[in-house]
């Protein structure tokens, strides 16, 4: 059994979404997560899905060899998302950046988005995700604002993108929204993050003792 939490806030020991995706994970019983595996999706390391990629993806479309460079960055492509399918579940904790998730986060999802490696599509030519295959994958989302459909001014293209995508990809997929996240004292600040922590928590209990 292993988990594999993507962290999306660069605010490592301040990041509100980090803290409920841990207080989510330490909560969980130990059979419905295993072995967790950190990952941010600001490391240094995190493959840039850039021109020779772009090209990359679309040249056996069309009937193009890759060069030798496009070769070497699709199959870094291709090992992450064979890195991501060893995992039985995802933890995905992110802030909202501009009504979206924050650049980085969906850097990642740019590599991992692939037609035939990560989803296929059927005879209808609808897409069927084979990543997941129903694993499940709990997002965690924080924001400042609070998008309950009150004010037209605010949309939320967080939970809806994040959504769309992981069930795209075949996975069963569970949010958590805490919001909103801007409070103007620091006791209300305190009391805000106390109570989201144990939300958290509760969700992260609540977990079955195995995935699926
Ligand atoms: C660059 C940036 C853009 C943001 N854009 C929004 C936004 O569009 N709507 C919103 O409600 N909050 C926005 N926020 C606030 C964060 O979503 C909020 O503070 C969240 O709780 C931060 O989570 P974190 O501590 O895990 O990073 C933004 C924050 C930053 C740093």
């Amino acid at each position: 059994m292993k988990t594999l939490w993507v962290r999306a806030s660069p605010k490592e020991e301040h990041s509100l979404s980090s803290a409920l995706a841990e207080a989510f994970l330490q909560a969980a019983p130990s059979a419905a997560v295993g072995d967790v595996e950190r990952f941010s999706v600001w490391s240094e390391e995190m493959l840039v899905f850039g021109r020779e990629a772009a090209f990359a993806k679309f040249a056996p479309l069309y009937g193009e060899r890759r060069t030798p460079e496009q070769k070497q960055v699709w199959s870094d492509v291709l090992a992450e998302i064979d890195r991501v399918r060893q995992f039985d579940r995802l933890v995905i904790s992110s802030p909202m950046w501009n009504w979206h998730v924050p650049h980085a986060l969906k850097a990642w999802i740019d590599i991992i988005v692939q037609p035939m490696a990560s989803f296929t599509v059927n005879e209808r030519g609808e897409h069927v995700g084979t990543l997941g295959a129903g694993k499940p994958v709990q997002l965690i989302l924080t924001r400042s604002s609070a998008y309950d459909g009150n004010r037209a001014d605010l949309q939320d293209f967080q939970r809806p993108y994040l959504e769309y995508v992981f069930t795209m990809l075949g996975y069963t997929v569970e949010t958590l929204v805490v919001e909103p996240t801007t409070r103007w004292t620091a006791e209300e600040r305190a009391q805000m993050r106390e109570a989201a922590l144990e939300t958290a928590r509760r969700a992260g209990a609540g977990l079955a003792g195995g995935a699926g």
